[in-house]
């Protein structure tokens, strides 16, 4: 047995539920590690919209998918995920993805904030096909990112409508990071 990180514990959970055509979100781009593996996922007739707020985290990703050969697929925005709403439509995705915290490499001030985090969880509640999964990778060891992790989980916990688990990972780093996985119930599903 080998040790996970988040990102490959993440995507180990997510193949569970894409499937070839689908469309799916990746709110946090970052390096486009996770953009890559979600434009694997959805196939050649699917689709990936891509967010970022900054230049470098969607320079990187358009970067990755050129060097896979994945661009054909994906839409990339260079916009607050708070404005999710604005690029994708209701109903519509299977899976909508954030990874918390700041860019690798780069400046570690330009961290996903509460208030925007929260923001765009409100409004992927309504962009989720029934079905589809809200997935988050917090990191509460930086600093801001333990009031974030817990102000996420509140709300997840209130949905209606949905089913929650958390993944911990523990690591060396101290509070662990985690993975939340809201599934949006069908009708019928309990
Ligand atoms: C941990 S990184 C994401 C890692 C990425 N998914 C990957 O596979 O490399 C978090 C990203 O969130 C982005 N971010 C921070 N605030 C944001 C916001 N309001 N809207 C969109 N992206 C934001 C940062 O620029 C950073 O690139």
């Amino acid at each position: 047995m080998f040790l996970l990180c988040p990102t490959d514990m993440l995507h180990v959970l997510l193949r569970q539920v894409i499937c070839s055509g689908d469309c799916v979100v990746d709110a946090t781009a970052g390096n486009g590690h996770d953009t890559v593996f979600l434009a694997e996922a959805v196939g050649d007739g699917g689709k990936v919209i891509a967010i970022d707020i900054q230049a470098e985290a969607i320079e990187a990703t358009r970067q990755r998918l050129k060097e896979s050969l994945l661009e054909n697929r994906v839409e990339l925005y260079q916009v607050s995920h708070a404005d999710i709403g604005q690029y994708v439509a209701e109903g519509v995705a299977t899976a909508i993805v954030f990874n918390l915290g700041y860019l690798p490499g780069s400046d570690r001030e330009l961290v996903t904030q509460s208030e925007t985090t929260l923001m765009a969880l409100k409004a992927s509640v309504f962009l989720l096909k029934k079905g589809g999964v809200l997935a988050v990778v917090c990191y509460p060891d930086h600093p801001g990112g333990d009031d974030e992790a817990a102000q996420v989980v509140c709300f997840l916990r209130g949905l209606e409508n949905f089913r929650l688990a958390k993944y911990e990972l523990l690591s060396t780093h101290r509070p662990s990071p985690f993975i939340l996985f809201a599934w949006k119930k069908s009708n019928g599903s309990k």
